[in-house]
């Protein structure tokens, strides 16, 4: 007999099929999303040109994607669903660090560099010197983790975003010492605007939403037997830190990038133009 489709019926009809899924995890995620989906074009009342236009938006969100550029990610951050994810898949205890997004300009395998390494040589900007340690939940010193760390450079841009300047730049991993410290170099980070050239930048404009991000440093620290945390630090009083883009500030990621005048630096040397010193803890907890 062929079933009635009608608007109230079809979502049951699916959720029929849906329920023969063998994984148990699978079901339950494809169940939920039929449900909201189709709420979601019943609430709406969704025309036929509407839905033809969300198609067309996802299919230039697909075909923008490469190697280097990331849309959905964009997607998915722009509308605050990496930070939702985040925020349920991160209950931190207290003393361990908050994480919030990853972002698309993560590249796999930065250098390994000495602490102390300035990873914006031969870059324009503030000089700023950044250390600190990570411990673990209740204080103790990591020795041996590992800090995976990328910025912008001066004028806002990832390396990634310039291949035409060459490889990798303001980028590096540092590991902690004994006493679980870290600390190295780069400049002062500077707030920025999201890749606008594709469908999420129409999508922010549409809406009437700035792309800017508050200036921060991306990190992931990680250490054997604890759990690997990805975060930023930002900087205090960016024009950006209450209406960051992606939706990823926290409060206890902000911190001073406390900015003096020519003298003695922090490694012991001199700076002849004014310079920021930061000192941020990591704490981690464990696996
Ligand atoms: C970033 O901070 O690199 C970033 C995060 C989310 C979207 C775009 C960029
Ligand atoms: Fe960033």
């Amino acid at each position: 007999m062929v079933q009635s489709s009608s608007e109230t019926d079809l979502t049951q009809r699916v959720l029929e099929k849906v329920a023969a899924a063998p994984d148990p995890r699978f079901r339950a995620i494809m169940t939920s999303l039929v449900r909201h989906l189709h709420d979601f074009v019943r609430e709406t009342k969704l025309t036929q040109t509407e839905w033809m236009t969300a198609i067309q938006f996802l299919t230039a969100t697909g075909q923008k994607c490469d190697d280097r550029r990331q849309e959905f990610i964009l997607l998915s951050d722009t509308l605050g669903v990496s930070m939702l994810v985040d925020a349920i898949s991160h209950r931190m205890p207290k003393g361990a660090t908050e994480s919030t997004v990853l972002g698309p300009f993560y590249v796999q395998g930065a250098p390994e560099l000495p602490n102390g390494t300035d990873i914006a040589a031969g870059e324009t900007g503030v000089p700023t010197y950044v250390s600190g340690r990570v411990t673990d939940s209740s204080g103790h010193p990591i020795a041996g983790a590992t800090l995976d760390v990328w910025q912008t450079d001066d004028n806002g841009f990832y390396d990634v975003q310039q291949p035409q300047r060459g490889g990798m730049r303001m980028r590096g991993k540092f590991r902690t010492d004994a006493e679980g410290r870290y600390w190295f170099r780069t400049t002062k980070p500077v707030s920025y605007p999201l890749p606008t050239d594709g469908p999420v930048g129409q999508m922010l404009d549409r809406m009437g939403r700035h792309p800017y991000r508050p200036a921060h440093v991306h990190f992931i620290v990680s250490a054997p037997g604890y759990e690997a945390v990805t975060t930023h630090v930002f900087v205090a009083g960016d024009p950006y830190i209450d209406s960051d883009a992606v939706f990823g500030v926290k409060p206890s990621l902000v911190i001073d990038f406390h900015e003096q005048g020519p003298g003695q630096t922090p490694d012991g040397g001199r700076s002849d133009q004014p310079f920021c010193s930061v000192e941020f803890d990591f704490g981690l907890k464990q696996s």
